[in-house]
C-alpha cells in the first residue's frame, strides 16, 4: 500500500481538495487496495475545522466532497507512515524540510507541481485571500497533478 500525505498551510483549502481529487481518481481506477491518502497543514490555526466553505462549494460543483477535518503535520508519525509527503507550494516544502528528522524523511518530500501532466504551474497558489478564480485554479491544477501522481505510482 502506497500512502500519500498532501500538505498546505492551513489544511482547509488546497490539501483537503488534493485529498478529495486524488481519492476520486483512486476510486475511478480501482486502486483502493494499493494507494491511500490523507492531508495536513504546516500550521495548526484551523485544527479541528472542516474545509473552507468557499473551497467546499467550488469542489462540489465538480463532484468532489471535502470531508476532512484540519490537522497539523505530526513529524513523529507522518514521516514514518507516509511514502510521499507532497507540499502545495515552495513554502510548504521548505517547512516540511525543516520538520524532517533525517535524510530518509527529506527524500519523501515533493512539490505537487512535480507531478504536472499538462498544465505549467510551479505551485498550487494559496486561494484564501483571493477571489473565485483562485479556487477554480486550485482545482484545475490539482486535477492535472493528481492524475500525474497516479500515473507515476502505477508505473
Ligand atoms: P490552505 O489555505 O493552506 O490552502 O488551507 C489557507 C488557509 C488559511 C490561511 C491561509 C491559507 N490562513 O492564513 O488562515
Amino acid at each position: 500500500m502506497k500512502q500519500i500525505l498532501f500538505v498546505c498551510l492551513g489544511n482547509i483549502c488546497r490539501s483537503p481538495s488534493a485529498e478529495a481529487v486524488f481519492n476520486a481518481l483512486i476510486e475511478k481506477n480501482g486502486l483502493d487496495n494499493e494507494i491511500s491518502c490523507d492531508s495536513a497543514g504546516t500550521a495548526a490555526y484551523h485544527a479541528g475545522e472542516p474545509a473552507d466553505y468557499r473551497m467546499r462549494q467550488f469542489a462540489k460543483k465538480r463532484g468532489y466532497h471535502l470531508t476532512s477535518i484540519s490537522r497539523p503535520v505530526n513529524p513523529e508519525t507522518d514521516f514514518d507512515r507516509f511514502d510521499y509527503i507532497v507540499g502545495m507550494d515552495t513554502q510548504n516544502v521548505r517547512d516540511l524540510q525543516r520538520m524532517a528528522r533525517n535524510e530518509n524523511d527529506r527524500k519523501k518530500i515533493y512539490l505537487m507541481t512535480d507531478f504536472a501532466s499538462g498544465l505549467r504551474y510551479d505551485s498550487v497558489p494559496d486561494p484564501y485571500y483571493g477571489g473565485d478564480a483562485g479556487f477554480e485554479l486550485v482545482l484545475d491544477i490539482l486535477e492535472d497533478t493528481c492524475a500525474g501522481l497516479i500515473r507515476k505510482l502505477q508505473s
